[in-house]
């Protein structure tokens, strides 16, 4: 009788979860190297950041810090108006000794995917 009543519970919870995309995944386009544009499915629930989902889809990313803003290395160049995190002293650090800066750099790393990216559009910097 406990069990079909869990079974139950569990069940409604994924339902209710379902209908209201608390585990949507969002849309976030990136622009490659030669210009082109991918459309990417990216998770919202998992704590993953920008540079972990262009390793993720297999692109040229290197990340070679792992994510602590110490190498600049998933330098990425933000297209659209999304507003995102604002940028550490770390990342402000970092940015500021790196090749290929410009207004619109960021560390891949140092943006968390969250709901309020649907949408973003980035592109890779140059190796
Ligand atoms: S992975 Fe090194 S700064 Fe982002």
């Amino acid at each position: 009788m406990q069990l079909i009543i869990l079974k139950r519970a569990l069940a409604l919870f994924f339902i209710f979860v379902f209908e209201k995309n608390i585990l949507k995944d969002i849309t976030i386009i990136l622009i490659d190297r030669e210009g082109n544009r991918h459309s990417l499915k990216a998770p919202t629930d998992i704590n993953m950041n920008l540079m972990e989902l262009c390793k993720s889809y297999e692109f040229p990313i290197q990340g070679i810090c792992g994510g602590m803003a110490m190498c600049a290395s998933c330098q990425i160049y933000i297209h659209s108006e999304n507003i995102l995190n604002i940028k550490s002293d770390d990342e402000e650090a970092m940015l500021s000794e790196a090749f290929h800066v410009k207004d619109r750099s960021r560390l891949g790393c140092q943006i968390q995917i969250t709901p309020q990216l649907d949408g973003l559009v980035f592109e890779l910097a140059p190796e």
